[in-house]
């Protein structure tokens, strides 16, 4: 994303700086014109490094603002994961250790074989399927429950978009001592 963008910003940015850099070189023969009037070149070599310090500048507040814009899509990433298991999973699985609902605690899902949850009551499709729940078969799970474990009786659609889904792997995954 920056690769293809910053060049972009930056040039729009020389281009908008440019002219006051311009007006700021005009400005100061007019203070001590009788130094200055002789020494034009000096003048428009000081706007020129101006903008050239202008452009770092700009430089590095893009840079900065990058820095910033990742860390505000980490913490709204963890956000999106739990916002997902609250609308889609909460009704149906808690995520305090042994506490059963309708489905399974999903404390330490994460490499946990399936089926395996002491005291929850799973149809043999689950039970059987051989599955360990992975970063992977926890996304292809999601995406298609009925699917990926035929005869389960987890009632859910999936979650269809790819990145909601993988927000919502990574909580999960969270979800242990
Ligand atoms: C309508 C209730 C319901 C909803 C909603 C639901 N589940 Fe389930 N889930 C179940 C049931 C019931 C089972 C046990 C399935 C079986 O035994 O066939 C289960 C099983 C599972 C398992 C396998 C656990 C194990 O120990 O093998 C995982 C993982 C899981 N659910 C994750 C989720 C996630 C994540 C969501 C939210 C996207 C979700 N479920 C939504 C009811 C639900």
């Amino acid at each position: 994303m920056s690769d293809s963008s910053s060049p972009g910003l930056t040039r729009a940015s020389t281009s908008f700086f440019q002219p006051s850099a311009d007006v700021d070189g005009r400005d100061k023969p007019g203070h001590d014109g009788l130094e200055r009037s002789g020494h034009k070149p000096d003048a428009s070599s000081a706007s020129a490094k101006g903008s050239l310090l202008l452009v770092n500048s700009v430089m590095g507040a893009v840079a900065a603002m990058f820095i910033v814009l990742d860390a505000g899509s980490a913490r709204s990433a963890s956000d999106l994961g739990e916002a997902q298991f609250r609308k889609n999973c909460a009704m149906c699985h808690s995520l305090e250790p042994g506490r059963n609902r309708l489905g399974p605690s999903l404390f330490g899902v994460l490499d946990r074989r399936a089926g395996t949850v002491a005291g929850f009551n799973y149809s043999s499709a689950n039970k059987n399927s051989g599955l360990v729940w992975t970063r992977e078969t926890l996304d292809a799970y999601l995406a298609d429950p009925q699917t990926m474990v035929p005869g389960t009786l987890m009632v859910f659609p999936g979650i269809k978009n790819g990145g909601d889904r993988q927000a919502l792997v990574e909580f999960l995954a969270s979800q242990h001592d």
